[in-house]
């Protein structure tokens, strides 16, 4: 009994030790304070720099006004950026050369003017965002996706009207191709009328470029595979209502999922897609209705001939409910989920100004998509600040995850003790949340020389280390930089590399410990559109910090 007893004292004390060990648990840091609220963050290419752009929420840290930033999350430092457009709920991705591109923003808001329109490129030379042309509708709560071709998708439902000239329009049906190198104006395309009228809600569409050049269009409960340079549908994706425990699960604003695309193996010739949406809200959820604990799956083969054969949508549980959070797809492919609330809507205020989200999720769990089923989440470390409406999440080129923003975090019920914001309504703490897989410092390796860029199937060799001195790399991925707002992580992509050769014994180069590996590129631009990627080395599921590399379309 004595022995029991002791037994039990000393597996509660491992299990207690192992809820601490950030090896196990991953661990949130805090890193700084930005000076405007990270309500939309983009990674910026060729460093360690994120882009914020907020609601203005004056007066800011530093007594500055401006409505963007750049903060490194290395140092914690802060520099403002200059943007007369109002910018709330504006859609981002990043150019072929890296340049970060904003379209679309809000109505005129305190001292900054119509942005619904905007076309913006981020200049950082002058710390500015510049005007280079306009949108033909307005657009708010917008996608943003770069294509293939380098062009640029701008796709969203519209405060009604649409525009001053076309009053009849209530809802926004209409899309906006943009081409950077000509970049005054757009091409509208009409979508299928389906997505109007069945999804509900079309605000912040889940589009994933497809590794035939097609896109992925979800929009809360319905989704088109769609020719993005035609307007035209090429499928009607399967939905969930006869899955008897998703019935009424919904995930567009303000019942807002997240979602994700596995990453991209060149193991099946990146013929096999999959597609994630993680939480929401029921139909009939209000403020204090618990979220959807459900995840969905689905899995599109691409054929031989580049037509789909599409599976049926797979529900699995997840450990906690999650409305409103962020999903982060990690270089090994696991699937991180972080911030968001388990009550509530996304939203602002309710009626009597109440709030919308309540009972913040500080607990970010991971998926791994390969692990056996009911076995694939795992809870991590918990955070002390509350991240409900307006809070983003990103990849950092270390493996982290920069964690930030938050509005209305000033008002919310909540029954755990948490770290309260000390400026009220606006959340300018930043963290860093280290996952697991980067505290295996004796596996992670470090880039010592990679090209700056690649083209199509183009073989490049990296130069490498690794503490464990008998330990190679596994695996070689690119992974597209982070553009994360509003739940929303419009950018991000995985795509697996094909080992060629490996070389550990100093022939390629000649310095003691360095190794090599060879890989070859994508395909073409289909599989990755071209532009800034994170090339990240694995052992196992564990990964070094990145390089910067630019995959181009010649
Ligand atoms: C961060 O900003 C401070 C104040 O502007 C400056 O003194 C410091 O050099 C900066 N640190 C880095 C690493 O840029
Ligand atoms: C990148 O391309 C865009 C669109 O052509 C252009 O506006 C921008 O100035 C370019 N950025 C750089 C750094 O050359
Ligand atoms: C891989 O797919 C491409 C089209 O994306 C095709 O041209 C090629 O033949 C395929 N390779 C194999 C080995 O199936
Ligand atoms: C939501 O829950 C909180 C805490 O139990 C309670 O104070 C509040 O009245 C509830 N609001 C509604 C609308 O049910
Ligand atoms: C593509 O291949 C599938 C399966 O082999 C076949 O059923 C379909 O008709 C083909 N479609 C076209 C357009 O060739
Ligand atoms: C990268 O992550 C490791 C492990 O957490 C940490 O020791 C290191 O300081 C980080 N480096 C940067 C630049 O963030
Ligand atoms: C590394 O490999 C060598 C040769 O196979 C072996 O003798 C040595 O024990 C290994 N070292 C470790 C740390 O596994």
């Amino acid at each position: 009994m004595r022995l029991l007893s002791l037994i039990c004292v000393v597996m509660a004390l491992a299990f207690a030790r192992s809820q601490e060990d950030p090896a196990v648990m991953g661990q949130f840091e805090l890193v700084g304070r930005s000076n405007c609220v990270g309500v939309q963050l983009v990674a910026v290419p060729d460093g360690n720099e994120f882009f914020f752009m907020e609601r203005p929420s004056s007066p800011h840290p530093d007594g500055h006004t401006a409505n963007a930033c750049l903060f490194d999350y290395t140092t914690g430092n802060s520099t403002n950026v200059a943007c007369p457009l109002s910018l709330e709920n504006c859609g981002h991705t990043f150019l072929e050369n890296g340049t970060v591109a904003v379209l679309g923003g809000h109505k005129p808001q305190s001292k900054f003017v119509e942005g619904r329109r905007g076309i913006q490129v981020l200049n950082l030379e002058t710390n500015k965002l510049e005007s280079v042309g306009s949108l033909q509708y307005g657009h708010w709560l917008a996608t943003v996706t770069r294509l293939p071709n380098g062009m640029v998708t701008v796709m969203s439902d519209s405060p009604s009207p649409v525009s001053p000239s076309r009053k009849d329009l209530i809802q926004n049906p209409f899309y906006e191709l943009w081409d950077p190198a000509n970049p005054k104006t757009t091409k509208l395309f009409q979508l299928n009328n389906n997505f109007l009228a069945k999804s509900k809600y079309f605000y912040y569409p889940r589009n994933f470029v497809l590794p035939t050049g097609d896109m992925f269009v979800w929009s809360n409960t319905y989704g088109e595979i769609i020719n993005p340079l035609t307007g035209k549908s090429v499928l009607v994706l399967p939905d969930w209502k006869k899955i008897p425990a998703a019935k009424g699960m919904q995930t567009s604003y303000p019942f807002s999922a997240t979602a994700a695309m596995l990453p991209l193996r060149a193991s099946n010739n990146y013929s096999v897609v999959e597609i994630m949406i993680f939480g929401g809200q029921w139909s009939w959820g209000w403020i204090n209705s618990t979220a959807v604990h459900l995840s969905m799956r689905l899995k599109i083969n691409i054929r031989p001939n580049g037509t789909y054969e599409v599976g049926s949508w797979a529900a699995e549980s997840m450990p906690s409910p999650r409305v409103s959070g962020s999903s982060v797809l990690l270089p090994n492919g696991d699937v991180l989920l972080i911030n968001g609330a388990k009550r509530g809507q996304l939203g602002d205020a309710a009626q009597g100004g109440v709030a919308m989200l309540n009972e913040p999720n500080f607990t970010p769990v991971v998926y791994d998509p390969s692990a056996p089923e009911g076995s694939r989440y795992t809870t991590l470390g918990r955070s002390q600040i509350a991240r409900l409406l307006h809070s983003t999440a990103g990849l950092t080129p270390n493996g982290t995850v920069i964690v930030a923003g938050g509005d209305r975090s000033d008002k919310f019920w909540c029954p755990e003790t948490y770290s309260r914001s000390p400026t009220g309504f606006p959340e300018y703490r930043v963290e860093v949340f280290a996952p697991p897989p980067v505290f295996d410092v004796q596996h992670r390796p470090t880039i010592e020389e990679s090209p700056l860029d690649f083209g199509p199937s183009e073989v490049i060799t990296i130069a490498y280390t690794i503490p464990a001195p008998n330990a190679t790399v596994t695996s070689v991925v690119l992974v597209a930089p982070s553009s994360d707002t509003h739940t929303n992580n419009m950018h991000q992509r995985v795509i697996e590399l094909p080992i060629l050769g490996t070389d550990t014994d100093g022939h390629l180069i000649p310095i003691e410990g360095v190794k090599t590996v060879t890989v070859r590129g994508p395909p073409n631009t289909n599989v990755a559109p071209a532009g800034p990627y994170m090339l990240f080395l694995l052992y196992g599921k564990t990964y070094g910090p990145a390089e910067w590399i630019y995959f181009r379309a010649y």
